[in-house]
């Protein structure tokens, strides 16, 4: 009877891609992946290190599935991810630990659950790691979907950020590969597929004559499948070329949204930051972004407290939020993490509270933005991808425009994978509401 591999997926959407290849991985060698987590031989958490709070999700998880493990004596437990790089071996300690890997060490898991070494942990780097040749295995039921990491790794160095510690060197996958597996989840009827990387701009691979960067790409995959939404994400502004908005703008099926994380509006906080580009910058990219794709979702990552912030530098960010208008925003406080640049060399020197209220009213703000920008849309239409029922009620599906705003209307007939045309009736500041116009 083959065992059973339950994968536990937190962080970001490259988490989730590197899942269904560790699933592929396991699969390989005679295990399935299960959605129950009572039932497994072998429980698999894929770590996430990008803030504290993140972390210490992890460990809280761990005394959870330390009471599973007295339950079922054969059960073992792996740590994966950014985390299983950044604390490696010190995971061994906690009682519900059998092995760690880190975002390199993948192939080796089945070896790693299969042995009965002292030190099972896998935290090697390997630049020329892609995992290529190995078919993603979907865990969850969504096959409407998909993901294709498309760069591993990050060169940015960003001073406060940890993954280019947790996930090593940038390095593009052959385009090749990444057209085939474009190919798989057309065949397989997906409608929708979300190129990844830490920072989709810098992708590039070069092969004797052929010389290929990230609008390439776009384009080759954007024909390859034509009836599929391809959208792509995260955007380093630094590299958002006007060869990439033609791209977008050639394409149908290129998704208009555009995630483009900007973190800060103060020039001062962004060079301490490394982050490579000014506010001017940032704002000309938007400003090219419009002129060519007027309908155009964008959204960004901001974060407050960050060393040095003071109450103009946070105003200059509000600020920018205001120039913009987002249509929707992930924010954060600064959190320290060890080994980064930030950690070693500046104060975390803005008070905790000062940093909570920076956050709440970062929230407030982008909170009426939002929804200026969603009443806006009222009286407008959009093609909708169903991908499920509403939260609230069985009547009601779900579903994303093109722009990557949330849309619910009566569900009819019409099921998670239809594309729907609908006509916007009302709005809040994190749904559209609808009515259906086909
Ligand atoms: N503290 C707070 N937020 C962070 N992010 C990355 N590193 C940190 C940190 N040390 C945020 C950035 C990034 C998003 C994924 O997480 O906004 O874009
Ligand atoms: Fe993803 Fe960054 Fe978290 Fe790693 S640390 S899982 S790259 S968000």
């Amino acid at each position: 009877m083959k065992k059973k591999v339950y994968i536990e997926t937190y962080g970001c959407q490259m988490n989730v891609a590197d899942s269904e290849t560790v699933a592929g991985i396991m699969q390989s060698r005679e295990y399935i992946a299960t959605d129950n987590i009572t039932d497994a031989d072998v429980i698999i958490i894929n770590t996430c290190s990008v803030r504290d709070n993140a972390e210490k999700k992890i460990w809280n998880r761990l005394d959870h599935i330390k009471s599973l493990k007295r339950k079922n004596k054969n059960l073992k437990t792996g740590i994966i991810g950014c985390m299983a790089q950044r604390v490696g071996e010190k995971f061994l300690e906690h009682p519900a630990v059998d092995f760690v890997a880190g975002p390199d060490s993948y192939r080796s898991l089945p070896d790693l659950v299969d042995e009965n070494d002292i030190a099972p942990v896998r935290t090697e780097f390997d630049i020329n790691e892609t995992y290529s040749g190995i078919e993603q295995v979907k865990i969850d039921n969504n096959i409407i979907s998909g993901f294709i990491a498309i760069t591993r790794g990050c060169n940015n160095f960003c001073s406060y950020c940890i993954v280019p510690y947790t996930r090593g060197r940038e390095r593009s996958l052959d385009y090749k590969d990444i057209l085939t597996e474009v190919k798989n989840l057309r065949e397989k009827g997906f409608k929708e597929l979300t190129l990844l990387g830490q920072n989709v701009n810098s992708y590039y691979f070069e092969e004797g004559d052929k010389k290929v960067n990230f609008p390439n790409l776009l384009r080759m995959v954007a024909e390859t499948a034509p009836e599929m939404r391809i959208r792509f994400t995260t955007s380093h502004p630094k590299d958002f070329s006007d060869e990439l908005i033609e791209t977008m703008a050639a394409y149908k099926n290129i998704c208009n949204h555009i995630h483009l994380p900007v973190q800060s509006g103060s020039n001062k906080i962004l060079e301490k930051m490394n982050r490579k580009y000014t506010r001017e910058w940032y704002l000309n990219r938007i400003e090219a972004i419009r002129s060519a794709i007027p309908d155009c979702g964008i959204s960004t990552d901001l974060f407050c407290g960050f060393s040095g912030e003071s109450e103009e530098d946070f105003q200059q960010t509000l600020d920018l939020m205001e120039q913009v208008k987002f249509d929707l925003a992930f924010m954060f406080k600064y959190s320290v993490r060890p080994e980064t640049y930030a950690a070693k060399h500046f104060d975390d020197d803005v008070p905790e509270e000062i940093k909570i209220d920076r956050l709440n009213r970062m929230i407030k703000l982008q909170n009426k933005i939002s929804l200026e920008n969603n009443k806006a849309d009222i009286g407008k239409s959009f093609e909708v991808l169903v991908e499920g029922y509403s939260k609230r009620s069985k009547k009601m599906l779900f579903g994303r425009t093109e722009q990557n705003k949330v849309v619910i209307f009566p569900a009819q007939n019409y099921k998670a994978g239809d594309f729907v045309n609908v006509k916007i009736i009302d709005a809040t500041s994190a749904t559209l509401k609808s009515e259906i116009i086909n």
